[in-house]
């Protein structure tokens, strides 16, 4: 399970209708709309809680970049991704679906100016990390923020405006308008 949210109860629910297993509630980053839920999920499941290595909330597995979490036939590389928080890590499953929390959105990418946030680090995040991926790689975000709730590397890198070409420095200066 990736970010809770406020949702446990309903996470729960449908653990339990589809006889699952909890093994990992893996947090995309440490704000409180994508992790409320993990401590009673946690207690219910009795499921290691997984998170960079540099938040403050994880009790459990701390990982960082280039990790590789086994979730039965799936494997998850983590790609830390700081700029939206420094904890901010994404989720590469199979090599396929990238799993962005709040750093890439459909159309967007995420807030810079909260508490840890930093360009510098989005910028790198985005061009250095991100944007190396293929182009088919599907991108399912941390909230529903687009015109659709997910999409493509490649898709995005022709469309999302804050993906367009900048240095540095123009990024930096972008992302300070309001
Ligand atoms: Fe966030």
């Amino acid at each position: 399970m990736v970010d809770s949210s406020f949702n446990a109860g309903e996470i729960a629910r449908v653990i339990k209708a589809e006889n699952l297993k909890l093994e990992y509630i893996i947090s995309t980053h440490s704000h409180s709309d994508h992790t409320a839920g993990n401590a009673e999920l946690r207690s219910m499941f009795n499921a290691k809680t997984v998170a960079h290595k540099l938040s403050r909330i994880n009790l459990g597995v701390k990982v960082d970049d280039g990790d590789i979490i086994s979730i039965g036939s799936i494997t998850a590389k983590v790609i830390h991704t700081p700029g939206h928080t420094p904890d901010s890590i994404c989720l590469l499953l199979d090599n396929q679906k990238l799993l962005t929390g709040d750093t890439l959105f459909v159309g967007e990418c995420g807030r810079t100016d909260l508490a840890g946030g930093n360009s510098k680090n989005m910028y790198n995040s985005l061009f250095h990390k991100i944007m190396k991926l293929n182009d088919d790689v599907e991108v399912y975000p941390g909230h529903d923020y687009g015109s659709k709730s997910s999409s493509t590397i490649g898709e995005e890198r022709r469309s999302n405006y804050t993906l367009e070409p900048r240095s540095l420095a123009e990024f930096i200066e972008f992302m300070r308008q309001p």
